[in-house]
C-alpha cells in the first residue's frame, strides 16, 4: 500500500527538512571558520627564516644568497604555490597592428602589438597596447594587465577590442579611473597593457583555454599538481610582453617598471620574482597570494583563495588549506625574491580582506635580505600614518579608502620609479 504524507506528517517532514538544512549550514561554516578581521585574534605563527637555508645553515653572504638560498625559495614557490613556468624560450611573433604618432590629443604614439606564442601565428594570442610619449628616446614603461580589455582603459575610439573571453561586455574607457594614461605620460613614462583575458581566461575550466595547451606533451589534458596555474600564466604573459618591449627602439629595456592590482598584484610580484629582467616591481592590494602573509590568517584565507579560485595556484597549495602553518614559505619570501631591485607594496585601509598590515609585514621580513644585498631596504620598522609613503628599495604606503588603484597610488608608484632610475 501506498503512503501518503498527511497534513500533520507534511508539517513534521518540513520541521525535519528546515532541521537538516540548518545543521548542514552549521557544519559549513565549521568547516570555514570565521574570516579574521581583527588583529587581537591573529594567533600566534612562526616564519620561515628567508635567511636560513633549509638544512638550518644561516645565509650569511651574498654568494651563498644567489647560490644557495635563492634557487631553494624559488624552487618551492614553484612546486608548492605557483606551480612550475614551463621552461626554454618561445619562437614569439610580433605583429604591429596598429600605429598611431598623434594619439592622446598628440601627446603620444600609439601602438598595438599581436604577440604570438608560436611562429605559425595560430591559437592563443595577446594585444599589448602601448602608449608612448612623443619625441622621447629611451622611455621608461608602467607595464600591467588589465582586468576588463585595453579599451576599457582609455576613451580613445581606437583601441581594439579584444576577443577573448569577457573583454566585450565591457565598456570603452569603463575602467579609466584606474589608468590615469595622460598622467602617465606627461610624466615622461610609457604605459603597456594587455587584457589578462588574452593570456588565461580567468575561470576554471581545466585549463582548456589560455596558453597553458600550448605546453602539454602528448597525451596531456591539464598541468601537473606542481605546474602552473593561472597566475602562473598571466606572470608569463608579463615577461612576453617585456620580450616586446626590449625590441622596440624608443623604449629603454632596463626600465620596465611591472605593477599589479590585486589578483593581477600577485601575477606581477610572481612575474618579478622570476625574471630578472624587471627593473622594478609593484605591488597594489595584492593581498593573500601576493604580498601578505599566508600564516597570519588575517582576512582571505590559503583555504578561501583556494576554493573560490582553484585555477589560480598549482594544485599541491591546495595542500595547505586550513594548513598555513606547514607552509615552508610565506610571501615575504617572494617579496625577497626580486631583491635587490626595487619593489613597491601598497594596501588600502579599507581593503581588509587583502590583510593590509600583513602586506607591510610582508615587506618587512623581507627586508633583511634586501639589506644583505647592499640596498638600504625598508628603512622603517613599524607601519607608517595613512597616506605617507615611506621606505627606499622597498617603498610602502597604506592608502585611506578601499580595495583599488587610483590616482594617488599611480604618483607614488613614478615618485619611486624616478628616484630609482635617475
Ligand atoms: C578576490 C580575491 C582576491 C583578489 C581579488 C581581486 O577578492 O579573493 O584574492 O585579489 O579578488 O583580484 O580583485
Amino acid at each position: 500500500m501506498k503512503k501518503y504524507i498527511t497534513g500533520k506528517s507534511w508539517f513534521e517532514f518540513l520541521l525535519l527538512l528546515v532541521i537538516v538544512m540548518k545543521s548542514a549550514a552549521g557544519n559549513t561554516s565549521a568547516q570555514q571558520p570565521e574570516v579574521i578581521y581583527d588583529e587581537s585574534e591573529v594567533a600566534p605563527y612562526t616564519l620561515p627564516d628567508a635567511l636560513v637555508l633549509d638544512n638550518g645553515t644561516p645565509v650569511t653572504d651574498e654568494s651563498a644568497w644567489w647560490k644557495e638560498r635563492r634557487p631553494e625559495i624559488l624552487s618551492l614557490f614553484e612546486t608548492q604555490v605557483y606551480g612550475k613556468t614551463p621552461a626554454g624560450k618561445r619562437d614569439l611573433r610580433f605583429v604591429i597592428a596598429s600605429s598611431d604618432s598623434n594619439a592622446l590629443h598628440g601627446k603620444a604614439i600609439r601602438k598595438e602589438i599581436t604577440v604570438y606564442f608560436t611562429p605559425d601565428m595560430e591559437g592563443p594570442s595577446m594585444s599589448l597596447l602601448l602608449y608612448l610619449p612623443k619625441k622621447q628616446t629611451a622611455v621608461p614603461v608602467m607595464l600591467g594587465l588589465n582586468f576588463k580589455g585595453n579599451h576599457t582603459i582609455t576613451d580613445d575610439p581606437k583601441v581594439a577590442v579584444s576577443g577573448s573571453w569577457e573583454a566585450a561586455k565591457y565598456k570603452r574607457g569603463e575602467d579609466s579611473m584606474s589608468w590615469p594614461v595622460m598622467g602617465i605620460i606627461d610624466r615622461g613614462f610609457g604605459l603597456a597593457t594587455v587584457y589578462y583575458g588574452d593570456i588565461d581566461p580567468d575561470f576554471d575550466d581545466g585549463f582548456r583555454n589560455g596558453v597553458h595547451p600550448l605546453f602539454y606533451e602528448r597525451g596531456q589534458t591539464k598541468p601537473g599538481t606542481g605546474e602552473w596555474g593561472s597566475i602562473g600564466a598571466w606572470a608569463w604573459g608579463l615577461s612576453r610582453a617585456l620580450d616586446y618591449l626590449e625590441t622596440d627602439e624608443a623604449v629603454d629595456p632596463e626600465k620596465i617598471v611591472v605593477l599589479g592590482h590585486s589578483r593581477l598584484g600577485k601575477a606581477a610580484l610572481w612575474a618579478g620574482a622570476q625574471d630578472q629582467r624587471f627593473a622594478v616591481v609593484v605591488s597594489n592590494n595584492s593581498g593573500c597570494g601576493g604580498a601578505a602573509l599566508s600564516k597570519r590568517i588575517f582576512g582571505e584565507t590559503v583555504a578561501s583563495i583556494n576554493n573560490n579560485f582553484p585555477h589560480w595556484f598549482c594544485d599541491r597549495f591546495k595542500e595547505y588549506n586550513n594548513n598555513e602553518a606547514s607552509l615552508p614559505v610565506d610571501q615575504h619570501m617572494l617579496i625577497a625574491l626580486i631583491a635587490p631591485r626595487p619593489v613597491y607594496i601598497a594596501s588600502a585601509e579599507d581593503d581588509l580582506w587583502a590583510d593590509p598590515k600583513g602586506e607591510f609585514l610582508g615587506a618587512f621580513f623581507a627586508d633583511p635580505v634586501f639589506k644583505l644585498l647592499g640596498t638600504a631596504g625598508l628603512t622603517v620598522t613599524e607601519l607608517p600614518p595613512l597616506n605617507t609613503p615611506v621606505g627606499k628599495t622597498i617603498g610602502y604606503h597604506i592608502r585611506s579608502g578601499g580595495h583599488a588603484i587610483t590616482r594617488y597610488d599611480w604618483d607614488r608608484y613614478m615618485d619611486f620609479a624616478e628616484m630609482h632610475f635617475h
